[in-house]
């Protein structure tokens, strides 16, 4: 069964953010950030849809866009897996834990599963050391992992599939 779970711009949503942002200095961040939270990722067509809406030069919001790491210009999964590899969870085995995680899902860090469910994601501190090695899905913490505890995290996902 392939799971949908790719979140597709409503471009009337995108609109309405546009629209209330346009013509405030400094719009472009906060604009971009609420408009990827309603889609997803931000595709050429959005960005086209802000500069329109902010009238600048789709460059402009092109190159934002592709400078700052917390926007995605490529299509994510419904749940990103972010993988903490800073030292106190390295040196307690988030490496282990990585490398299942990428056998349990057939891709590797930085990939997307091709049903388009998981997104696979290193990262460092995430502010959760005393649950180490540790990692999120999407806004969930799962803590004090060893490479046992993935295909359960996993599988519990799966389930879930595209639902919300
Ligand atoms: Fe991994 Fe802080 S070092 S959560």
């Amino acid at each position: 069964m392939t799971v949908c779970c790719q979140r597709t711009a409503d471009l009337g949503t995108v609109a309405e953010i546009v629209k209330k942002y346009a013509g405030q200095p400094g719009a472009l961040l906060p604009a971009l950030k609420e408009v990827q939270r309603a889609a997803g990722h931000l595709t050429t067509e959005l960005l086209d849809q802000v500069a329109k809406g902010l009238n600048l030069p789709l460059s402009q919001v092109y190159g934002v866009a592709s400078f700052y790491t917390l926007f995605s210009i490529t299509p994510k999964g419904k749940y990103i897996i972010r993988v903490c590899e800073s030292a106190p969870c390295h040196m307690v085995g988030a490496r282990s834990v990585l490398k299942q995680l990428e056998r349990e899902l057939g891709i590797a860090a930085g990939e997307t599963t091709p049903d388009g469910l998981f997104t696979l994601e290193t990262t460092s501190c995430l502010g959760i050391c005393a649950v180490a090695p540790a990692i999120m899905v999407n806004d969930q913490v799962h803590g004090n992992l060893s490479p046992d505890s993935v295909p359960e995290i996993v599988r519990a996902y799966r389930e879930k599939g595209g639902d919300e």
